[in-house]
């Protein structure tokens, strides 16, 4: 076992068989954490890169069976933000310090091209970096997204099981969910993406398949967190997925894609009290704080047990400064784009 982590820290390369070890056998895990840490830092450096996130609507026409957006869901109070507000969110964060603010919602068809380019377009006059987490889009509203402004672009493909998938995800094909994340990278976006563990069904090995399928693409920004069964969805009753599972496959995708950002997400902090110190000390260099102001984010409820809920941007933002220095990292203050070493081809 530690001849393939000393494999994947020298050579990048892991084959999906010794990957399934890897994530099978838990004996030598703090070795893994370690090595994930020291290839972060050789290749990432130690900045922590901070990306704002504004929630701006929780209206979904989707229906996927784990998230708490679901539009069957009527036990959540659904908002949509003017863009006046949005632009504000997007002010204030830039005003603390945010080089980055990431856009996400539900699939929400509210948003059409010339109400979203027109949020991208004064949001870019402030001099930050604009990430969209706005779900499946035809390629050419990825386009003019583009051409607006937006830099970078996030849309997991939770799982490359595509049966699992397809039953996870009524009514959305995974073929699709692919063309989308092709169409991003054709266009200049940098494309991040990632995965669900712990989904109902979900195998090591096609956990497997989702680290190998993250370098395929080249993708240039990973996000994994665990599943956490949300009461108001289907999934209710099943068990979700643990800490330290997500926390070995974010380590072990750092090995194999050294330069990339991998974020310390929320979702692993839901189920350990320092889940992201933890995270970025296996691996990850990136926090998405919340900077969605008011009652939203606690609407914003894709799984329970969300933190924040109740905190402002400002204290969000001391709050994570502070555990982050205190572990001896940096903030970076630079937009914080893929630092490409490592080139697929
Ligand atoms: N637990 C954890 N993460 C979830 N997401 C949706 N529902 C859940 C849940 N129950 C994640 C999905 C989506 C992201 C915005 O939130 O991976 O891509
Ligand atoms: Fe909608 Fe995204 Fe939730 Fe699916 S995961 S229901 S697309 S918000
Ligand atoms: Fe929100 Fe710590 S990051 S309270």
């Amino acid at each position: 076992m530690l001849e393939l982590i000393k494999k994947a820290e020298e050579t990048h390369t892991l084959s999906k068989n010794e990957i399934v070890e890897l994530l099978k056998d838990d004996q030598y895990n703090d070795e893994l954490f370690k090595a994930a840490d020291r290839v972060r830092k050789k290749y990432v450096g130690d900045e922590v890169h901070l990306r704002g996130l504004i929630e701006f609507s929780n209206i979904c026409k989707q229906n996927c069976l784990y998230c708490g957006l679901r539009r069957d869901n009527k036990n959540i109070k659904r908002y949509r933000l003017k863009p006046e507000q949005i632009i504000n969110f997007a002010k204030n964060a830039r005003n603390l310090g945010y080089r980055t603010v990431v856009l996400q919602s539900g699939e929400d068809d509210f948003f059409n091209v010339e109400r979203m380019t027109k949020i991208i377009k004064s949001i870019k006059q402030l001099d930050i970096a604009i990430t969209l987490s706005i779900g499946e889009k035809t390629r050419e509203e990825y386009k003019a997204y583009k051409e607006a402004g937006a830099d970078r672009y996030l849309l997991r493909i939770e799982t490359t099981d595509k049966e699992l998938y397809e039953k996870l995800d009524p009514n959305m094909s995974h073929e699709n969910r692919k063309r989308c994340l092709k169409d991003l990278k054709e266009l200049g976006y940098e494309v991040g993406t990632g995965c669900l563990i712990g989904l109902p069904g979900q195998t090591i090995e096609s956990i497997a398949d989702d680290i190998l399928f993250f370098k395929e693409i080249d993708a240039d920004m990973i996000g994994v967190g665990p599943f956490i069964p949300n009461p108001d969805t289907p999934l209710k009753n099943e068990k979700g997925g643990t800490f330290e599972l997500s926390l070995k496959v974010m380590a072990i995708t750092r090995l194999l894609m050294p330069d990339i950002n991998i974020p310390a997400t929320t979702a692993m902090e839901t189920l350990n009290v320092n889940g992201r110190l933890i995270a970025l000390r296996s691996g990850a260099n990136v926090v998405m704080p919340n900077v969605t102001e008011g009652e939203y984010r606690k609407l914003y409820a894709l799984y329970p047990g969300k933190i924040c809920i109740n905190d402002t941007p400002a204290h969000c933002f001391s709050c994570i400064t502070g555990k982050i220095n205190s572990i001896g990292r940096p903030i970076a203050k630079d937009y914080g784009y893929r630092k490409k070493v490592m080139s697929k081809k």
